[in-house]
């Protein structure tokens, strides 16, 4: 695996690697798969990995802690850095390329340009978190420019960031990803149903024990809108358990169309998001359940 933190090598890297395809037993699958992450790797982030080995011919992931998405009050200082384990883990995976640029890099002196998704930005994580997405937007736009990628894998914990991601590709006309080629991989979860996170890091033993109780609360509110409950009242019982098991805040607990991220009064059939996001000591948990 080739660790690159500079442009230029990891454009004669990816070229490289895409010119040995045109050899005489050029590969049926796409040719370059991207995995953007933060780092603090864990096995969500892995099981994106696998599975954009299994998708394409040469795999590069980014490590890149993005400080555009962080807010002046929110934990960019804290966030783990552990690149020399991380670097490891991608190794055995047999990962082609690691491209894990420094921030001055990313964004050198007089850097200026942000992109914005208009509407879908707004809302949820991004109601609580000013910026967070247009930082999101930005560097994964500059991302898919630097490895130009035949197709990108994000987790569909973060619902919202995948919506976002996709909606930018469609209103782009980026081809590389093209928007159909931006795959959400289902959340991995520990064995007690908690979504695997970089920041459960965060949580004490005592909330670590309590925190599953958001997941089980999720899925017992969407199983109660299936079921024809009313989607206020569900979602109320779902806030009055997640404060009761120990959460200290619930920043919100919404049912939204899957794809537009629209509120949803009523459940009305179509593919539809219960998501959630809730504060248990330092960590600010976010999960997601489908409704179908
Ligand atoms: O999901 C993440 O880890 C980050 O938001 C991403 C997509 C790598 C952009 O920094």
């Amino acid at each position: 695996m080739q660790i690159l933190t500079a442009l230029e090598p990891l454009r004669t890297a990816l070229s490289a690697l895409k010119s040995g395809d045109n050899s005489s037993h050029p590969s049926a699958l796409p040719r370059l798969a991207l995995v953007p992450t933060m780092g603090a790797l864990h096995e969500g982030h892995l099981t994106l990995v696998r599975e954009a080995k299994r998708l394409a011919a040469h795999v590069v992931v980014s490590i890149f802690v993005n400080p555009r998405q962080f807010g002046p009050n929110e934990d960019l200082a804290t966030y783990p850095r552990q690149l020399a384990a991380d670097a490891a883990l991608l190794e055995a995976e047999g990962v082609d390329v690691l491209w894990a640029p420094d921030v001055e890099a990313v964004y050198p002196a007089g850097y200026a340009t942000s992109v914005q998704v208009g509407g879908l930005d707004g809302v949820l994580c991004g109601a609580a978190r000013p910026g967070h997405f247009d930082g999101v937007a930005t560097i994964v736009a500059k991302l898919f420019n630097q490895v130009q990628p035949d197709l990108a894998l994000f987790g569909e914990k973060d619902w919202q960031q995948l919506a976002i991601i996709r909606r930018m590709a469609r209103d782009l006309d980026l081809t590389h990803p093209h928007a159909d080629a931006i795959l959400g991989v289902p959340t991995v979860r520990e064995a007690d149903g908690l979504a695997m996170s970089s920041r459960n890091k965060y949580l004490t033993a005592d909330e670590r024990t309590a925190a599953p109780a958001l997941n089980r609360a999720m899925r017992a509110a969407a199983a109660h809108i299936t079921s024809g409950a009313s989607v206020e009242g569900a979602l109320e019982a779902l806030r009055v358990a997640v404060l009761a098991a120990g959460f200290r805040q619930v920043d919100y607990a919404d049912l939204r169309d899957s794809d537009t991220l629209e509120n949803m009064a009523a459940f009305n059939g179509r593919p539809a998001r219960l998501l959630v996001a809730a504060h248990m000591g330092k960590a600010r948990l976010i999960d997601n359940v489908a409704v179908e």
